[in-house]
This record gives C-alpha cells, structure tokens and sequence, in this order.
C-alpha cells in the first residue's frame, strides 16, 4: 500500500522570512530572464564586483587540495585557527589563542550554529533594521524571538544606543551588530559602537559583531574588536564584562571571560565534520 499522506514544511519555517531568497529574489530573476537590467543590492558577493580573494589564497587553497580530503576536527584546521588567532592578537587581541577559533562555511553557518547554543525558546536578540534578513531568519529558526532597533536614514543609518537599551528586556541574550552594515552601507562610529557596546556591558549580553566587510575598507575607523581590547585607544572601553565574537569566515570565543567559553564549545557539539 502506498501513502498518500501530504508532505508538508515544517512550522517552524512559518514565522521566516529570506527576501534574498524569496519572492524579492525570485521577481528579480524573472524581470532579468526578460531582459531587463536589475542591479543587485541585496548580495555581498566580493568575486561579483571584481574583488577576488588574495592570489596567496588561492595559491594555497590549490597547492594542499591533495591533502584535504580527510576531516579535520569539527572548528577546523588547527593550522587556520593559529593563523586567525595570530591575526586578531596582531590586532591587539593579546588573549585569543587558538582554542577561541571555531571556524565554518561563512557566517550563514557559523551564526545559527552559535544561537543554537546561546538561544532558548523566545529568548530576544536585538538586530539592526533595516536587517541582513540571515540574522533575524537564524534567531527564528533557532527558537528566539529579533527585535528590531532602528538605524536612522536621516542620522547617516546610524542606530541610537539610547533606542537599543530601551529594547533590553529580561529576556534579551544578545545584539547584533554590523559594521561595515549591509544593506545600508554605513560604517558607524565610535561613539555608536561604545554605546552598544555599553548596553551589553551593562546587561551581561553577547555582542555578536558582523564584521564581513572590514576589510574590504582601507582603513576601519571603528570595530569593536578594536576598541574593545585593553589597548585600544579608547581607553573608556574594556572588554573585560562583554562577550563578543567577530565574524567572517570564523568566529572568535574568547576563552576569557569563561562563561561565554562554554556556550561556544557547547556549540561545536552542533558543528559538522570539517573537511
Ligand atoms: C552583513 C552580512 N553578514 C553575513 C553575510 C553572509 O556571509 P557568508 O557568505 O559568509 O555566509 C552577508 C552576505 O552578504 C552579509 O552581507
């Protein structure tokens, strides 16, 4: 006998939203099939504008083809996490050592898999709007609830930190923030920064820190990972209270202060075999 029982979605896709890959991304693609110009805004794809990753890159990437076809540990090549962790200490990260590096496949992997670890159902994680639509679709997914703060058209799209702390409540564990910010391009300043950063000091939540376009600006006038560090030189700011984690292709845990440490190895239980 065979069953004829409809194959359904799961209810937990209901509440998500993906417009770079949804009815915007698909009304896109039929106007272009029709000919028509459509310039694309919503992807940040390097390769597409003419921005190919580093020739030593490459040349390294083909060079050990032949030795990468076994798993490596689940937060990656050992030899790449000392690598990251030697570039964040050379950035005045003087803690990070390997063990803090978990890497992935970009932050569309890494981003779930660390609310995975941090989320309980409707825990809040507060995301800058207009939004990267992956975080607020990944905070659903992973059983939390996005709450918006506003980044401001007539104030550069600068957000207000004023707006973010009357956003924290009792159940918040996070905010979200991007710099350099996509969609809107700005890249926000110190005074911003320190004061989201303030707010996640002040309520013992994570800052996770988009930062996937820093280096694509000669010079970033402002990251947290920056001004963060001990000695930055913006010595109002320490890190010593806020847990952060940059991301591009990586993340980084500190080890140090402790109680985010054993949230993101929890999440390495969740991390595929890497190859
Ligand atoms: C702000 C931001 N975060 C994350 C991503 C996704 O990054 P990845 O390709 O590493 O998954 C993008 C891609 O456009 C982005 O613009």
């Amino acid at each position: 006998m065979t069953s004829r029982r409809e194959i359904r979605t799961s209810r937990k896709l209901s509440g998500v939203s993906y417009s770079l890959r949804g009815p915007l991304a698909a009304q896109a693609e039929s106007r272009r099939a029709a000919g028509q110009d459509v310039l694309a805004l919503n992807l940040g794809d390097p390769a597409a504008y003419g921005l190919p990753p580093a020739r030593e890159v490459v040349r390294a990437v083909r060079d050990h083809l032949d030795d990468s076809c076994g798993y490596s540990g689940a937060a990656g090549l050992p030899e790449a996490r000392d690598a990251v962790a030697r570039h964040y200490r050379g950035k005045g990260l003087h803690t990070v050592r390997q063990c803090d590096v978990y890497l992935g496949n970009g932050v569309s992997e890494l981003a779930p898999l660390s609310l995975h670890a941090l989320l309980n159902p409707r825990d809040e994680v507060l995301v800058p709007a207009p939004d990267y639509p992956m975080w607020t679709a990944s905070i659903v997914m992973a059983g939390g609830q996005p709450v918006h703060y506003q980044c401001d058209e007539a104030s550069d799209w600068y957000p207000d930190p004023g707006d973010v702390a009357r956003r924290v409540t009792d159940r918040t564990r996070a905010i979200v923030v991007i710099n350099p910010n996509n969609p809107t391009g700005s890249v926000w300043p110190y005074e911003v920064l320190n004061g989201i950063a303030d707010v996640a000091r002040t309520h013992g939540l994570v800052l996770l820190a988009d930062e996937i376009y820093a280096d694509f600006l000669a010079e970033l006038p402002t990251a947290p990972i920056d001004w963060m560090t001990p000695n930055s030189p913006h010595k109002s700011a320490n890190c010593r209270d806020v847990y952060w984690a940059p991301w591009s292709e990586w993340k980084i845990a500190p080890s140090r202060p402790p109680r985010v440490a054993s949230a993101m190895r929890r999440a390495s239980v969740t991390s595929p075999v890497r190859m």
